[in-house]
Parts: C-alpha cells; structure tokens; sequence
C-alpha cells in the first residue's frame, strides 16, 4: 500500500513530534486548474489557476491540517479531541477521530453552519453541541475546556495544524516550479493564511523558489484584520469565515506585511457573483471559497493591482455541496414534465 497523504509527502518539512502515529485520508494532492476565461475577464494578460481544496476528503482544506493534529493527538494517547468550527473543521476533525478511533466534539455557532458540514460532522460520529453565540464564544470555550480537561484541541491554535497546511503552499511550487506572484485566498480564524506564508517562506529557503505576495480577502461584515480591531457581531452569508475575533490575526497581519501583500474585504453580493462565476467554469465552491478570487477582481478593477504578465493562484477552500442551501434558497423549481417526447421537444428545442 502506497500511502501519499500530505505526511508522507511532506513529512520530513513538517516540524512534527516524534511520537506522531500518522492517521490518513489521502489528503493534499488537489488540482492547479488553469481560469484563462475567467484572467480574461479580468482584463487578460497573466496567468491565473485556482488551487481546488474542495476536493480534499471531506472537501475542505482542513484535511490537511487535520491529519497533522490527529496523529500528534493519538501519538500521545489522547481519549478525545474538540473544536470550534464554522464547519469545516468540525467536519475534518470529525473524519480523522473517526478514522483513528478517537471520541470528537464539535461546537458550532447555533444555525449559522452550512446543511453539509453539519451533515458531514454528525456522519463521522462527532458529538456535536450548537452554541447559542458566535464562533468567536465557540472557541473561547473550547480554549477553556482543554485547559482544564485532558481533551486534544484541534483548532488552528493547534501548532501542528499549520504544519498540515504549509503542504498546499509546497504543492503549488511544486507544480508550478516556483512561487506565483500573487496568492489570494479567503481569511476567517487567518490559520491558513499563516500557514501558506510559512510554507512559501520555507520553500523558499530551501528550494529558492520565490515569494508570493499575500492577498487575504474577509466578508465586509466580517472583517476585523481590515478594520484593525475585533467585531463583535459579524455577519455575512459566506458563513464559514463569520468570525470576528481570528486567532492568528498576528500571523495573517505578518504574511500581508512581509509579502507586501494586504488583507481587504468585499460585500456578500461579490462573493455570490464570484460564486456563480466559477460555477459556470465548472468549479462549484461555497461562498467563502470565492472571496479571494473577488477580491482580487475588485483590487484589479480599482486599478490597485496590476495582474500584467504575472502568475496568480486563488485557492478555493471549500467545495460547492458543503452549502447547497444557497444555491436552492433562490433557485426557481426547475420544469416538471409527464413523460412525453413531445413535452419534452417543446420544452428544449424552443
Ligand atoms: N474557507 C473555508 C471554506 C473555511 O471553512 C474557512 C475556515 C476559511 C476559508 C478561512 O480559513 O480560518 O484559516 O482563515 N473555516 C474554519 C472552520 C473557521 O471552522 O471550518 P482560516
């Protein structure tokens, strides 16, 4: 059996404990799908490729973090592992506990995490508790928990989950054969922000392969690398990075101001016109996915960034079926037919 998750990949870049007792899906390894149509749209003259984490396996990127913290956790003999999550984390904590055994808690902001992460948790196995507050009051809790109770937290404060993460930045060297010029992504907790910029650093050391600059893009309405202050009350339909309190703010404010890069934000509307956008390239991603591709439409628009002959990569985080929800909540019903060829003629063919 030939294992090729992220850890034995990239294990020996990774700064891992000794007693790690590697737990796998097979995650890492996603596509660099080249958007030429989409570049164009955007005025042409670069390259742009977006890095599909949805198609990790349980299409996120938090796979790849995952399985770092899972199998320092079950190398010390852990008994059960938590998070807060807006989903996605829960839903990969939730896999690799299963996977290796292990007991997992999840609290979640009560009815404001997308129907198949929620879904994806509770088919794992996770015991799973609704928080009557934000993801921000989720996390302050389970710091707590895991100070007091001898319960593995799996959250991007987790060190190793950063190890785990570095892995997509080593990927896109490794295909592209250097670092692009830009990297976009959507920042929520900022983990993977931190993480890529760790990565391309390291890289970078060793391999020479250039450094990127750093666009991290948040919800307007969750922003609070932008507004240089926490937000008590975030909103935004893009639910995975509702956050108004990021544990690695530092680590993001870094990677924005060592690349030369910055942090900005863009509405709901950009997201969900971003959303459909790269849905009719047949890349279908949830909302939170989109922001950075947004944001780098607004800051070329506006004149702020000057994409000409250089080489961009937009990581998209989540997969498109994690939120069905807001794809079907505006949907008309589509047309229903007896089954009649002629029907069926007048309703296509005209
Ligand atoms: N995109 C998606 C789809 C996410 O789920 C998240 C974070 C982010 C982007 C932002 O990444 O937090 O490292 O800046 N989701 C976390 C969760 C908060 O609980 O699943 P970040």
């Amino acid at each position: 059996m030939n294992y090729t998750g992220v850890l034995s990949r990239y294990g020996n870049l990774l700064d891992l404990p000794e007693h790690i007792t590697p737990i796998t899906l097979l995650e890492g390894d996603t596509p660099l799908i080249p958007v030429p149509r989409l570049a164009e749209d955007f005025g042409g003259g670069f390259e742009l490729f977006v890095k599909y984490e949805g198609l990790n396996p349980t299409g996120s990127f938090k796979d790849r973090g995952m399985t770092a913290a899972i199998s320092e956790a079950i190398g010390r003999q852990v008994k059960a592992v938590i998070c807060a999550s807006t989903g996605n984390t829960a839903a990969s904590a939730a896999a690799y506990a299963a996977r290796s055994g292990l007991r997992s808690i999840v609290l979640i902001p009560q009815g404001k995490v997308a129907t198949g992460k929620l879904a994806g948790a509770v088919a794992y196995g996770a015991q799973v508790v609704q928080i009557q507050g934000s993801f921000d009051d989720a996390l302050s809790l389970v710091v707590e928990i895991t100070q007091k109770h001898p319960i593995a937290l799996v959250n991007s404060l987790n060190p190793y989950r950063l190890e785990g993460q570095k892995t997509a930045a080593f990927e896109i060297c490794d295909t592209l054969g250097s670092a692009p010029d830009w990297l976009c992504l959507p920042v929520g907790n900022a983990g993977n922000i931190t993480a890529y910029w760790m990565g391309f650093q390291q890289y970078n050391t060793i391999k020479k392969t250039g450094l990127p600059r750093m666009l991290g893009v948040q919800a307007r309405g969750a922003a609070p690398l932008v507004l240089g202050h926490p937000v008590d009350n975030p909103e935004t339909i893009a639910t995975a990075i509702r956050i108004g309190k990021p544990a690695r703010a530092e680590g993001a404010l870094q990677a924005a101001e060592q690349s030369r890069g910055r942090i900005i934000a863009v509405s709901d509307e950009e997201i969900l016109s971003m959303q459909r956008r790269l849905a009719g390239e047949g890349i279908w991603v949830e909302p939170a996915s989109a922001a950075g591709l947004a944001g780098l439409q607004t800051e070329i628009q506006a004149g702020k960034l000057d994409p000409k002959k250089s080489c961009i990569v937009a990581v998209c985080t989540g997969h498109g079926l994690k939120d069905p929800d807001i794809i079907t909540r505006q949907m008309a019903t589509p047309t229903i037919l007896p089954p009649k060829i002629d029907m069926l003629e007048e309703v296509i063919l005209n």
